[in-house]
C-alpha cells in the first residue's frame, strides 16, 4: 500500500479559459445529491426533464435529444460513426483544431473525406463549400462544420453553407461545443441535421456529458444503415432505446452528471435564452473594449467574434507562458494559450455561462494591466478597465 494519500484540496480557480468554465455552485450541489439506480423511476423522470430542457436550449422539437455519456469528443465522434458507412463521401470544413479532428473521425468511420480549409482565425467561405460539392464525384452523404471554433474564437456564419448542403441532398452536422447556452444555436430554425455539444463550456457544468440532437432525416439515415456502427458504446440505435420509452439497458448512465446537467438547464430556463445570449454579448463587448484600449490586437475580425471566447495576440516582447503563469499562480485565474499554429502567439479568454460576468471582466482586465505593466508593456494607465466600464454604463 502507498503512504496514506492526503485529501484533495483543489484550488477554487476563476476559469476564464477555453473550457471548462467555472462550475455554478448550484450545479456542484446537484452533483452531490444521492445517487439512485439508472433505471429508478425518479431518475427516468429526471432524464425526461433533461431531454425536454435540452430541446429548449438546442431550440428544437427533435425527439432524439439527449446526452451522450462521455465528454464533447464522444458527442463529436457520434455523428461520424452513426451516419457514415465505409466508402461514403463526406465534406469536412476545417478552420481550426476541432475541424481537423473531424477529418480524422470521418476517416476512421471509413468515409472518403474532402477537406474545405481556411487559415486559423478566419471563417469558411460558402463558395468553398459550393465548389467542394461541384467537384465531388458522386453523392456526398454528410457535411460537418464547427459553429464556434474554440481554437480561434471564430463564430462561423452558417446560413449559406446550410442551404448549399441541403441543395446537394447532404446531412449537415454542426459542432456547438463552445456555443450551446451562450450563443443561439437554433437547430430547427437553421435546419441542422445533427448537432452536438459538451457540458463544460457555456452550460457551466463539469466536463463529462455530450448533449446531442438529431432530426428525423438523420435518424432515418441511421436506421437505414447497411452495416453495423463500428463502435458498440456510441451506437445510437442502441442508446436511443435507453433514453426512449423502452428504457432498454445499454450502459449505466452517469447519474450524478445527469443531475448536474439537469440543474444547469434549469438555470438557463430561469434566465431565459435571449437574456443569456445578451449577457454573453455584453461581457464580450466590454472585454474587447478593455483589451483594445490596452493596445492589444484581436485575432478575429469584427462580425466573426464569439460571445463566449475572445482571442487576442500576445504583445511583442511579452512571454506568453509567464503571463498565464502569473495569472494562475498569483491570482488563481486561468486563461488559455494558443493551439497548433497559434501556440505561443495568442491568448484565449473564455466568458462562458457562469463565468460570463461584469465582475470577471473587470477583475481580469485589472490583473492583466498589473501583470503586463510589471513586465514593461507600455499602455495608458487604467485604460482597459475604464473602456470596459464605459461599455457597461452606455
Ligand atoms: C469545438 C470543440 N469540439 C469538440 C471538443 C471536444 O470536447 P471535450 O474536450 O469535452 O471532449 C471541444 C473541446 O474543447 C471543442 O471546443
Amino acid at each position: 500500500m502507498p503512504e496514506l494519500i492526503p485529501e484533495r484540496k483543489p484550488t477554487n480557480r476563476l476559469l476564464l479559459g477555453p473550457g471548462p468554465s467555472t462550475t455554478d455552485p448550484r450545479i456542484l450541489r446537484a452533483l452531490s445529491e444521492p445517487t439512485v439506480g439508472h433505471l429508478d423511476p425518479e431518475f427516468l423522470r429526471i432524464m425526461n426533464e433533461t431531454m425536454a430542457m435540452l430541446r429548449y436550449v438546442f431550440e428544437t422539437e427533435n425527439k432524439l435529444t439527449m446526452a451522450m455519456s462521455g465528454t464533447g469528443s464522444a458527442a463529436q465522434e457520434t455523428p461520424f460513426l452513426n451516419l457514415l458507412e465505409p466508402g461514403d463521401k463526406a465534406i469536412v470544413c476545417v478552420h481550426g483544431y476541432f475541424g481537423e479532428r473531424m477529418v480524422d473521425m470521418a476517416g476512421r468511420a471509413g468515409a472518403d473525406v474532402t477537406v474545405v480549409e481556411k487559415p486559423m482565425g478566419q471563417a469558411i467561405d460558402p463558395e468553398q463549400v459550393a465548389d467542394a460539392f461541384k467537384k465531388a464525384n458522386g453523392k456526398v452523404k454528410l457535411l460537418s462544420i464547427v459553429h464556434a471554433e474554440t481554437s480561434t474564437g471564430v463564430l462561423q456564419p452558417l446560413d449559406d453553407i446550410v442551404k448549399i448542403t441541403h441543395d446537394n441532398g447532404a446531412l449537415i452536422v454542426v459542432d456547438t461545443v463552445t456555443s450551446l447556452g451562450g450563443v443561439s444555436v437554433g437547430t430547427d430554425r437553421n435546419h441542422y441535421y445533427f448537432v452536438y455539444s459538451g457540458t463544460q463550456k457555456a452550460l457551466s457544468c463539469p466536463p463529462g456529458l455530450g448533449p446531442i440532437t438529431v432530426n428525423e432525416a438523420a435518424v432515418k439515415a441511421i436506421q437505414e444503415r447497411k452495416t453495423k456502427v463500428h463502435s458498440w458504446y456510441l451506437d445510437l440505435s442502441m442508446i436511443m432505446r435507453y433514453w426512449g420509452q423502452e428504457r432498454f439497458y445499454h450502459h449505466t448512465a452517469p447519474v450524478n452528471m445527469v443531475y448536474a446537467l439537469h440543474e444547469a438547464l434549469r438555470i438557463i430556463q430561469e434566465e431565459g435564452l435571449e437574456a443569456r445570449f445578451a449577457r454573453h454579448r455584453l461581457n464580450r463587448d466590454a472585454l474587447i473594449a478593455g483589451l483594445q484600449a490596452m493596445g492589444l490586437k484581436l485575432v478575429v475580425d469584427d462580425g466573426y467574434r464569439l460571445p463566449t471566447l475572445t482571442t487576442v495576440y500576445v504583445p511583442e516582447g511579452i512571454a506568453d507562458a509567464a503571463v498565464r503563469g502569473a495569472l494562475l499562480n498569483d491570482y488563481n485565474i486561468e486563461i488559455g494559450g494558443g493551439l497548433g499554429a497559434l501556440k505561443g502567439k495568442i491568448w484565449r479568454i473564455g466568458l462562458m455561462g457562469y463565468s460570463s460576468t461584469k465582475r470577471n471582466v473587470l477583475t481580469l482586465l485589472t490583473v492583466l494591466e498589473t501583470i503586463l505593466g510589471g513586465m514593461g508593456y507600455k499602455m495608458p494607465q487604467g485604460a482597459g478597465t475604464a473602456a470596459a466600464t464605459a461599455v457597461y454604463t452606455k
